[in-house]
C-alpha cells in the first residue's frame, strides 16, 4: 500500500493539518480526558528508573512526559510522531526533561536515530499504519531482545460509548452514515483484537497478549463541555467531518450529544465509560 510519498502519507497529512491543530489548540482539556488511559498503559507498562523509552505517535507528549518522570535523568525517552506540530509541542513541553528526545518518521518504516529501547509505549498511536505487521516489525527492530510493548488502541465501537454515543447522534441527525471499513487504519484500526493480534505476531513480537477494560473517559465541564470540545477533537469531530456537517448542524450536533452525555455527568463532572484494548508483546 506504500506509494512514493510514503506508507502512510494520508495520516502524516491528516495530522500535519487542521486535526492536529485542534489537538494541540485543546492538549490541556484532551490529556484531562485520556488521564486514565495514560495511567493504566504506564501502570501495565512500569517504566523503571534508567530504562529507555520509544513513545510512538506520541501526539503533545501526555505520555512522553510521564514516561520521562518515571524513567529520571538517567533514562531516554524518544517521542516519535508522524507530524511535525505535535513534535515541536513535546520539545517545548518536555524543555525542563533533558531526558526526553524527539523524532520525526513514520513508526512504519522510520531508520530509527537509536535503538536498544527497553520499552515502546503508545497511547493511541499504533492504529493508523497501513500495514501493521510491518510497523510492529520496525518497532521492535527499536527494542532491544526482551524489551517490552504496551500499546493501548479503542476496542469497537459499539462496545465503546465514547465512540457509540457521538455515532447514534449523528445517525440520528443524518441517518446511519457509512462505517469504515474493518481493520482499515483509523482509530478503530486495531478494535478487532483477535486481528490486532495476529498482526503483532506477523511483525516478529512474541508474547503477545491483549486485556480489554472500560477505562474512564473524564471531562471536568461535564457533559457541556465534553460536547463542546467533541467538536474539535475525536470521534465527534470525525462523525462530523465524515458526515459534511454545516455550522446549523454542527451546533444542533452538539446539543444532542449534550443531551445524550447528560446521564453520566455527577456533579458537573463527566464520567464516560470506554473500551480500551491494552496489547501487551516482547521482542523475541
Ligand atoms: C490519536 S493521536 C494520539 C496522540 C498521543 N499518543 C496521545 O495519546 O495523546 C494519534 C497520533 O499518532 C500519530 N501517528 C499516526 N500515524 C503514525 C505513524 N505511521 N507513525 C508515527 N506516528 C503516527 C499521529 O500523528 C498522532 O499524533
Amino acid at each position: 500500500m506504500s506509494d512514493e510519498k510514503g506508507a502512510n502519507a494520508e495520516q502524516a497529512e491528516f495530522w500535519s493539518g487542521p486535526a492536529g491543530a485542534k489537538w494541540i489548540a485543546g492538549e490541556a482539556l484532551q490529556d484531562h480526558t485520556l488521564s486514565e488511559v495514560a495511567a493504566e498503559l504506564l501502570a501495565l507498562a512500569a517504566p523503571q528508573p534508567g530504562e529507555r523509552v520509544l513513545d510512538i505517535g506520541c501526539g503533545t507528549g501526555a505520555v512522553t512526559i510521564r514516561a520521562a518522570e518515571a524513567v529520571g535523568d538517567g533514562g531516554r525517552v524518544l517521542a516519535t510522531d508522524i507530524a511535525p506540530p505535535f513534535l515541536a509541542r513535546v520539545a517545548t513541553r518536555a524543555a525542563h526533561l533533558p531526558q526526553v528526545g524527539t523524532f520525526l518518521g513514520d513508526a512504519q518504516v522510520a531508520d530509527w536515530p537509536e535503538d536498544g529501547f527497553d520499552l515502546s509505549v503508545s497511547r493511541f498511536g499504533v492504529m493508523f499504519f497501513s500495514d501493521p505487521a510491518a510497523a510492529f516489525r520496525n518497532i521492535g527492530r527499536a527494542l532491544r531482545p526482551g524489551g517490552r510493548v504496551v500499546f493501548a488502541a479503542w476496542s469497537r465501537t459499539e462496545d465503546n460509548p465514547y465512540w457509540q454515543i457521538p455515532r447514534e447522534a449523528i445517525d440520528a441527525m443524518f441517518g446511519p452514515q457509512p462505517r469504515p471499513e474493518p481493520n482499515a487504519p483509523g482509530p478503530m484500526g486495531l478494535a478487532d483484537k483477535d486481528w490486532a493480534l495476529a498482526q503483532m505476531r506477523a511483525g516478529g513480537l512474541t508474547q503477545v497478549a491483549c486485556e480489554t477494560r472500560d477505562i474512564p473517559i473524564l471531562h471536568d465541564g461535564g457533559a457541556a463541555g465534553a460536547s463542546a470540545l467533541a467538536l474539535k477533537i475525536g470521534p465527534g469531530a470525525r462523525a462530523l467531518a465524515d458526515a459534511g456537517a454545516g455550522e446549523d448542524e454542527v451546533e444542533a450536533f452538539r446539543a444532542e450529544l449534550e443531551r445524550r452525555l447528560l446521564p453520566f455527568e455527577t456533579g458537573g463532572s463527566l464520567r464516560l465509560p470506554s473500551s480500551v484494548h491494552l496489547f501487551t508483546a516482547r521482542r523475541g
